[in-house]
């Protein structure tokens, strides 16, 4: 960073008339009215601004880089009270003209009042003015100028409101340029600090007050653009347009949003379209299902459902981030009686509010239509089974209803013979099949009779011969003792004989 040129001092405050480049128009006469400068981080996607530079960033070499596609200039650094004092250091330190549009002008302050007074001359000739509270040169930060800057916060609102409340154009702009401390939490403090004062943007130089070549934090940068609602300018090693984009990504401000938010809605309308094709009764759940079923699709399955989850994820978390946006803008948006904030700064927080806004319905309906598809086209896949089943079950029924016909009909003819045959031979086979029964009952009857008194006579003949055998009995035994009785007479009669 370079150092600024000292001026000599000067006792009175004086307008310099003549100090305007001879080829120009001051705007008291008749230069066409400067637009607001924020409206710039508003129409542009990336804007593209050319840094203030000490020794460089003069009238010449700021109408050398508007032609390459600059969108906002800065002057060098100029000392606010040499400034005020001077106005030999008025002519030396600042020279525009008409084209010179649009052009901020960097001041090193160290009190309100005079960095006020300061912006006050400019603001006829310039779009606004910028303080600069990133310088690390040792005798700027001795003299209270620059980086020391970012350790008083409350100092520096109260310059932003001291500017606010001296210059009466409300569209004159005032921006901080600032480093970053290495606790990060005290940097975005500071910017929220400034964003209440009413200040228009801040520019972040993503290094730290002792760094010099280190890479630039640029994460640091996007903690500081998600936690306030003014426009956030990444500052540090952007050397082409390709820097500024891939800068502009990385550090989350608006253009790349723009760009995810663009494939979002892109989603969504795909989305839409696909529910259309699917609802419209121009293909028949059954030919959606066929070409659910083609091959490819089976190729792509095992990756279907990762797919599937991970869109769930992206959606949930953009919807998620879009949540927090529209809280973080509806709270800005009741800060809007703050007196120091700009009508521009509050045009600002409407049209981000509106855009927060818009990613939420986004999102949510991205998420929301993302699980109605996947719901239709399983319903579509049942109901293409079921009508599948229906048809074949329709045939079934249809041959079930020709084989009972047949069925009937020959059930039908068999009772049609049966009835012939009962009307020639049935009755007549059936009568004597009866007698025959009859005659058959009969004889048995009269076998059983038989053998039943067969079997009564045995039985008396059987107790007339055990009678008779007991009586057979009795007289054998007569006979035995009769003839036991004849041998002792006979034995008797021998004996004396003898
Ligand atoms: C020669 C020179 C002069 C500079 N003068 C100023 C200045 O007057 N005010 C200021 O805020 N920054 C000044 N800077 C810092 C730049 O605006 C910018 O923040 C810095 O160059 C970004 O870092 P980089 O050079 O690594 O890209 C100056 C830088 C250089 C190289």
């Amino acid at each position: 960073m370079g150092s600024c040129l000292p001026v000599e001092a000067e006792p009175r405050l004086q307008m310099w008339p003549d100090n305007i480049d001879d080829c120009s128009l001051p705007r008291q006469m008749g230069r066409s009215p400067l637009s607001n400068p924020v409206d710039l981080f508003h129409s542009e996607p990336v804007v593209k601004i050319c840094a203030p530079m000490v020794r460089y960033s003069k009238l010449s070499f700021r109408t050398l880089v508007r032609k390459y596609d600059c969108d906002l200039c800065y002057t060098p650094m100029i000392i606010a009270a040499d400034f005020v004092r001077s106005l030999k250091a008025r002519h030396s330190e600042f020279t525009t003209n008409q084209g010179d549009h649009p052009l901020i002008v960097q001041f090193a302050a160290k009190e309100a009042q005079v960095l006020a007074d300061a912006a006050g001359l400019v603001s006829p000739f310039a779009d606004g003015v910028d303080l600069n509270c990133g310088c690390p040169q040792r005798w700027a930060m001795a003299e209270g100028y620059g980086a020391c800057l970012i350790n008083k916060p409350q100092l520096i609102q109260e310059m932003v409101r001291s500017v606010r409340n001296q210059v009466e154009n409300p569209t004159f702009s005032v921006s901080i340029k600032i480093r970053i401390h290495e606790d990060l939490k005290r940097t975005v403090d500071l910017c929220q600090k400034a964003e209440s004062a009413g200040v228009s943007w801040i520019s972040v130089h993503g290094r730290s007050v002792e760094e010099r070549h280190q890479p630039v934090h640029y994460d640091a940068i996007k903690t500081i653009k998600d936690s306030i609602s003014i426009p956030v300018v990444a500052n540090g090693d952007v050397k082409s347009l390709k820097d500024v984009e891939a800068i502009h990504q990385r550090t989350g401000a608006d253009g790349a949003m723009t760009y995810q938010w663009s494939v979002v809605a892109a989603f969504l309308y795909g989305e839409i379209a696909l529910l259309l094709l699917l609802c419209l009764p121009l293909v028949s759940p059954v030919r959606w299902n066929k070409i659910f079923m083609i091959s490819v699709w089976n190729r792509i399955a095992s990756y279907w459902n990762k797919t599937f989850l991970t869109i769930i994820v992206i959606l949930i978390v953009l919807f998620l981030d879009a949540v927090r946006e529209v809280r973080k803008y509806s709270t800005v948006q009741l800060n809007e009686d703050n007196p120091h904030s700009t009508h521009s700064a509050i045009d600002h927080i409407h049209m981000k509010l509106f855009r927060s806004q818009r990613n939420l319905y986004i999102s949510g309906f991205s998420l929301f239509l993302w699980l109605v598809l996947r719901r239709l086209v399983s319903l579509i896949t049942i109901l293409a089974n079921e009508m599948e089943t229906e048809n074949i079950l329709k045939i079934e029924v249809a041959n079930s209803n020709e084989v009972a016909r047949k069925c009937l009909e020959e059930n039908e003819k068999l009772q049609m013979s049966l009835k012939e045959m009962k009307h020639s031979t049935g009755e007549h086979l059936c009568l004597v099949t009866n007698e025959k029964l009859t005659v058959e009952v009969e004889q048995l009857k009269t076998a059983l009779k038989a053998t039943s008194e067969a079997l009564l006579k045995t039985r008396n003949e059987i107790i007339t011969a055990r009678k008779h055998s007991e009586e057979l009995k009795k007289e054998y035994d007569l006979l035995v003792k009769e003839h036991e009785k004849l041998q002792q007479q006979t034995g008797a009669s021998s004996k004396k004989d003898l």
